[in-house]
């Protein structure tokens, strides 16, 4: 009997184990490839539009430049109102923005502009792959390098990981603050010379260190790539097993703020890192990132907001520099939602439900810092006074929790920073870049 019982276990069960197996890897369907321009044209498709208009130039000597004209800016000059519930009611207490109005504008934002989170994303492993005892401008830090591994027992032909850096000051005793920063990895940008970067391209780190803080430096395509093509693979297309979008699913400003989530659920479990001080940094594309981050997930304390123009903090409403229709098209769908394409097709940006003053407001009561350039060096695309008048109207949920807002709806002029509120504004007198307004963070 016993004997039997030896036969089933050694034999019998793992046959059985690995012809069940590999019936799931053979009902898996293969992730579909599809090009950016045919997820682009399927999602126009869904949406019942024939085709978007096209967007403005960004070089301001093209007939087809954006405008930068202020007198033609403010087409559709009256926002929609943070504090007015969708059934009218003006909202007059905390306890009903956070109840009512601030769970109404998320919606809007999960459905038309940046998509849904997945209610199954796979859970994360972290694994702290290296410790290292170095220097950074001459700072003793301790130095980590950490892989996060995605769970892909679901769909295994997908995986991903997620590539964080963690640095923080080695004399420090107790556990410190700390920025995350959304990166690039220049290991993937062919020719790339460090040389070549501005001189004060990495003071920050410094800089932050030497208040006793620490960093952490998040690679956003590591586990989401920046293009259409890639929304069937890494988080996204492995929650998708490989397949592509529904018109509300999540896109890459979400899925990349989805991993500063969850690099924060990491540092919360760091010995060397205070959980309850964990700020978000970005600029451009990561600003937008950082924005959606801090408005999405109150855990994060406090943000840094670089140049992030359409999608990020600038009216969508306004004409000035980039445009919703730029976002929209092929080279950059991909960071939203695909119901987002219908406000450059058969909508406008009139017909919005919301606009980035509300995305602002969903950071409340937590500081945010918005900022950018100069035009005259960083140019109009960004929309400098569209992130000044997106900052003004959020405050009005900013006072209604007991916040300070900017303080003035005059943009101060260049290198005049509004920073004595919970909503601070600064704009520097440089170019594409967070370097020079670092200090002023
Ligand atoms: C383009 C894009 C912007 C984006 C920027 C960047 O200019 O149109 O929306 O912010 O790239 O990320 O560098």
């Amino acid at each position: 009997m016993k004997n039997i019982y030896y036969f089933l276990i050694i034999y019998i069960l793992p046959l059985q184990l690995f012809a069940q197996s590999k019936s799931i890897s053979d009902t898996l369907k293969q992730p579909i490839n599809l090009t950016a321009q045919e997820d682009h044209a399927r999602l126009l498709k869904l949406l019942n539009i024939d085709s978007l208009r096209p967007g403005p130039s960004g070089n301001p000597n093209a007939p087809n430049a954006a405008n930068s004209d202020e007198a033609k800016a403010n087409p559709y000059p009256n926002l929609p109102d943070p504090l007015k519930l969708n059934n009218g009611h003006i909202v007059i207490t905390p306890e009903m923005w956070w109840k009512q109005r601030r769970p109404e504008i998320k919606e809007y934002f999960d459905r038309e502009i940046y998509g849904r989170l997945p209610q199954n994303i796979p859970g994360v492993k972290w694994d702290v792959i290296k410790v290292e005892n170095n220097k950074v401008a001459d700072i003793p830090v301790i130095t980590k390098k950490i892989i996060g591994h995605i769970d892909d027992t679901k769909y295994p032909l997908i995986n991903v990981d997620i590539e964080l850096t963690l640095v923080t000051p080695k004399d420090r005793k107790s556990p410190v603050p700390v920025i995350i920063h959304f990166g690039y990895d220049f290991s993937k940008f062919p020719n790339f010379d460090s040389t070549k970067l501005p001189p004060d391209f990495d003071k920050w780190k410094s800089e932050i260190l030497s208040h006793g803080y620490g960093y952490a430096i998040l690679i956003p395509t590591s586990f989401q790539d920046d293009n259409g093509a890639g929304l069937t693979k890494g988080i996204i297309g492995l929650v998708n097993k490989g397949q592509p979008r529904k018109l509300d699913d999540w896109g890459t400003l979400r899925a990349w703020a989805w991993g500063a989530s969850k690099t924060l659920d990491y540092l919360k479990t760091d010995k060397n890192v205070d959980g309850n001080k964990v700020g978000i940094e970005g600029l451009s594309r990561y600003g937008k990132a950082a924005l959606v981050t801090l408005a999405y997930d109150q855990r994060f304390a406090i943000g840094f907001i670089g140049s992030s123009g359409e999608g990020g903090a600038s009216l969508l409403r306004r004409n000035f520099g980039e445009l919703i229709e730029n976002v929209a098209s092929t080279g950059e769908y991909h960071w939203m939602a695909g119901n987002f394409l219908k406000y450059a097709g058969t909508l406008t940006t009139k017909d919005l439900p919301i606009d980035a003053h509300e995305l602002i407001a969903m950071c409340a009561p937590r500081p945010v810092f918005i900022s950018c350039g100069s035009p005259e060096v960083e140019g109009n695309w960004v929309d400098a006074k569209g992130q000044f008048m997106a900052a003004v109207g959020a405050g009005p949920v900013y006072k209604l929790l007991g916040k300070k807002d900017l303080g003035t709806n005059e943009m101060p002029p260049i290198g005049t920073p509004l920073v004595y509120g919970d909503i601070a504004f600064s704009q520097h007198s440089g170019g594409h870049t967070n370097a020079p307004n670092w200090q002023t963070f």
